[in-house]
């Protein structure tokens, strides 16, 4: 397929149509050689894989080849040979080459192989450019594109949930506030409070943490609807598993139980895990072998194993019994901390562990409650690795109950009335949950930092790019 004139690399590399020729189109990644004769590696991010290009030294002159430094942007027009060298089965022999764009070698920042991650962070506008990134970014698409195909062939809409909402009811995280006012003098109310009544939207406005109070609207008239976008949670924690902005996936299903919300989640992340190993195998082999020896081992075996099902009390006795010295306490009633969740998971079970059943005092107001009054019906996904990778629940579909539960945690009846309107009118029965999408990434890459899963990360004090 030529497509601007061009031939992506990938095709090309993939090509037996040796003696024709082709024109290639992309970044320098090296360029060595001798008097005579200069081996020139093209990337244009289709794969991994670079092209390479054989340039004669007398043909194009110093001049123009002076230009072709590592970084530099070129388009190379020449006859696809096979390649006698090793590493590569084909190569282009050059008979024409345009300078797109030059990279100063005294001042490109990947002049050099071999760079921290840490250091790539700070150049995120560059580190597409690597094979890390590249491996990571064609990645994360996939990945995106595997969970749009899951949904759209199980009969699931997407629905475009609010970035910006009024509100603030969900308590899943401290949000970011959206406003115009004017922060050095903002309009004030007799009671000297900032008057939000003057503001954009009339009212306080915030990023959203969640698509899913909005998304239980979609499913209570759609019957199963998905979410995808991003959300926002402003909590200062600078751990390698919190983003501030982070994307996030969140089914919600009309006459779904808990059991057959955790059966979707099974299968929904076995289906996206299969489809990264099948539709991206050269990218997890070079992260492989570069970052996490056991990687694609670890998700062929999360793809076989069925995963344990645990009620939260049962998770509090394994680790009180566990002989385990714990920094965080596994009295019942305690939130599971990370190193909670990766004994269970790694040491343990040595699978994924769905956990149901937790005290309603840790959990929203929204989960469904059960007949012991204590516990709810929510489900986390715990992986290895990771920790919590999926959170969910059945929801709350009686009105009363999830009134009084409203009540109990002192939330503003009012500011939900849309939402209780659903189960004033026609309620059901019906569940759904969230997969965190950078988390879903830090298994699938095997990358240690959520940092290096995203394009731009948005952590504290962070938002250069
Ligand atoms: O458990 P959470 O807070 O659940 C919800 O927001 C529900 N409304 C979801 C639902 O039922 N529709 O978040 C869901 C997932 C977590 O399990 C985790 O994978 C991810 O979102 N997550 C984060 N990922 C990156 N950075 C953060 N700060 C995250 N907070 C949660
Ligand atoms: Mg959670």
């Amino acid at each position: 397929m030529i497509i601007k004139g061009r031939t992506k690399v990938k095709e090309a590399l993939s090509s037996s149509d040796y003696g024709k020729e082709f024109t290639l189109k992309g970044w320098v990644r090296t360029r060595r050689g001798s008097r005579n004769v200069a081996f020139i590696a093209l990337n244009d991010g289709s794969t991994i894989n670079s092209i390479q290009v054989v340039a004669d030294v007398p043909v194009f002159g110093e001049e123009l080849l002076k230009k072709i430094t590592t970084g530099s942007c070129i388009s190379v027009t020449g006859v696809l040979k096979e390649s006698m060298g090793k590493g590569q089965n084909v190569e282009i022999v050059a008979n024409k080459i345009e300078v797109y764009g030059t990279a100063d070698p005294s001042a490109y920042p990947l002049q050099k192989k071999g760079h921290t991650l840490e250091f790539l962070r700070e150049i995120a506008h560059l580190r597409p450019r690597t094979n890390t990134f590249g491996s990571i970014l064609r990645i994360r698409h996939a990945l995106a594109f595997a969970i749009h195909n899951y949904f759209n062939d199980k009969g699931f809409y997407y629905i475009h949930t609010p970035v910006i909402t009024g509100a603030d009811a969900e308590g899943a995280g401290e949000m970011f506030r959206v406003t115009t006012l004017d922060l050095s003098n903002p309009p004030m109310t007799n009671e000297n409070k900032v008057d939000f009544s003057e503001d954009f939207f009339g009212k306080e406005a915030n990023l959203t943490v969640s698509g899913q109070l909005e998304a239980e609207l979609g499913a209570l008239a759609l019957s199963e609807v998905y979410t995808f976008g991003p959300t926002f949670r402003a909590e200062n924690s600078n751990t390698p598993r919190h983003l501030a902005e982070f994307w996030m996936i969140e089914p919600e299903m009309a006459f779904y139980d808990i059991d057959d919300n955790m059966d979707l989640a099974e299968e929904f992340l076995k289906y996206l895990l299969v489809y990264i190993l099948e539709h991206c195998r050269e990218d997890l082999e070079f992260l492989n072998k570069m970052y996490d020896k056991e990687l694609i081992e670890r998700i062929s075996h999360v793809v076989e194993k069925k995963f344990e099902r645990i009620t939260y009390t049962e998770a509090i006795d394994i680790l009180s019994s566990s002989g385990r010295n714990f920094e965080f306490p596994t009295n019942w009633g305690a939130d599971l901390q990370s190193e909670h969740e990766r004994f269970l998971v790694e040491e343990h079970f040595k699978r994924p562990v769905t956990i149901t059943d937790y005290p309603k005092t840790i959990k929203a107001f929204y989960m469904k409650q059960n007949d012991d009054n204590k516990t709810v019906r929510a489900m986390d996904v715990l992986f290895p690795k990771i920790g919590e990778i999926i959170g969910g629940s059945q929801r709350e579909e009686i009105m009363e109950r999830l009134v009084s539960r409203i009540e109990e945690l002192g939330i503003s009846k009012d500011d939900l009335w849309w939402y209780l309107d659903t189960r004033r009118f026609g309620t059901a029965p019906h569940s759904g949950f969230g997969l965190g999408f950078e988390r879903l990434m830090l298994f699938v890459t095997g990358m240690s930092n959520i940092r290096d899963v995203i394009p731009f990360p948005r952590t504290p004090k962070n938002a250069e790019f």
